[in-house]
C-alpha cells in the first residue's frame, strides 16, 4: 500500500536531516514534491536521491525562508508546476547559537522569528485557501520538545518554536471546518547538523521521518494534533 502514490507535498528544509528524510521516505510512495532550502547542490542532491526512490521529477529551489518574498514565489512556482499542495510541512528551523538574552543581537533575533515562525505563517497563509478550494488536506509543524520545557541559553529559538506553536493551534481550529487536518510534531533530540556535535544516542533523522510518515498515511478520518517523541536517553520531561 502507498497512502501517498501521486499525492502533492510541499516541504521545507530539505536539503538535510529531518526534511531530506521525510523527502526520501514519502518519495518511497511516489508522492509529487517541492522542495526547498538555501543549498543548491544539496538540494540537486535530494532530488536525485528522490527520483531514485520512485516518485516523480520533483520542483525544488533554493531560497532562504528569512526573505519573505521569496518564500511567496516558492509556494506560486510549485504550485504552477504542481498544482495546490494536498500536504504542507514546515519542517525547516534553525538555532543560532546558544546565548542568553543579552548576547542576542536585534538582527539575530529578527532573523530566528522569520525563519522559524514568519515563514511557516507565510506558507500556511498562501496553503489555506488552495486547501479550502480542493476540499481538504493535510499540514505538518515540525515544533520541539523545547515547547515543552525552558532551557537557559536557548530564548529566542524556544519563543519562535512556542510561538509556531500557538499559531499552529489556533489555525488548526480554524482550519478544521474546512477539512484541513493540522498536526503538531514535537521531537526530542535528533542527531543531525542542527547539533554542534554528533549524538549517536539521539533520534535518527529516518526515526522522525518514520514518525512524520505514519502521522501523513493514517486514516483520512483521524487527526493527529500532538505528537511528541524523545530518545530513551532524555529526560527533560
Ligand atoms: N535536531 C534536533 O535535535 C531537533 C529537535 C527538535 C526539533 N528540531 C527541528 O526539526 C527541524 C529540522 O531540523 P534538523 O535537525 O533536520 O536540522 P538541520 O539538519 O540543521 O536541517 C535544517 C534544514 O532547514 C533548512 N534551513 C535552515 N535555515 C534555513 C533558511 N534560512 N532558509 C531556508 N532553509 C533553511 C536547512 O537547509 P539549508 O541549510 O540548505 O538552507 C536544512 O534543510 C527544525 O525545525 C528543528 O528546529 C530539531
Amino acid at each position: 500500500m502507498e497512502p501517498l502514490r501521486d499525492t502533492t507535498m510541499f516541504l521545507t528544509g530539505a536539503t538535510r536531516g529531518i526534511g531530506r528524510a521525510i523527502a526520501l521516505r514519502v518519495a518511497r510512495d511516489g508522492a509529487r514534491l517541492a522542495l526547498c532550502g538555501r543549498d543548491a547542490a544539496a538540494l540537486r542532491d535530494v532530488a536525485d536521491a528522490v527520483r531514485a526512490a520512485g516518485a516523480p521529477e520533483p520542483f525544488a529551489q533554493p531560497f532562504d525562508l528569512a526573505d519573505a518574498a521569496a518564500v511567496e514565489a516558492f509556494y506560486r512556482a510549485a504550485r504552477e508546476r504542481l498544482g495546490p499542495p494536498a500536504i504542507l510541512i514546515n519542517n525547516a528551523g534553525y538555532n543560532a547559537r546558544k546565548a542568553p538574552l543579552w548576547d542576542v543581537a536585534p538582527g539575530e533575533f529578527d532573523r530566528m522569528l522569520a525563519v522559524n515562525l514568519r515563514a511557516p505563517f507565510l506558507l500556511m497563509r498562501a496553503a489555506f485557501p488552495d486547501m479550502r478550494a480542493r476540499g481538504g488536506g493535510h499540514v505538518v509543524n515540525i515544533l520541539s520538545t523545547v515547547c515543552h520545557f525552558d532551557n537557559e541559553a536557548m530564548g529566542v529559538y524556544t519563543a519562535a518554536k512556542k510561538g509556531l506553536m500557538g499559531l499552529t493551534d489556533v489555525f488548526r481550529k480554524e482550519a478544521r471546518p474546512f477539512n484541513i487536518r493540522v498536526s503538531s510534531i514535537y521531537p526530542g533530540g535528533t542527531d543531525t547538523a542542527f547539533r554542534p556535535s554528533p549524538r549517536p544516542d539521539y533520534l535518527k533523522p529516518e526515526s522522525v521521518a518514520d514518525a512524520v510518515y505514519a502521522v501523513l498515511a493514517l486514516p483520512a478520518e483521524l487527526a493527529v494534533h500532538h505528537m511528541t517523541f524523545r530518545p530513551m536517553v532524555e529526560t527533560n520531561f
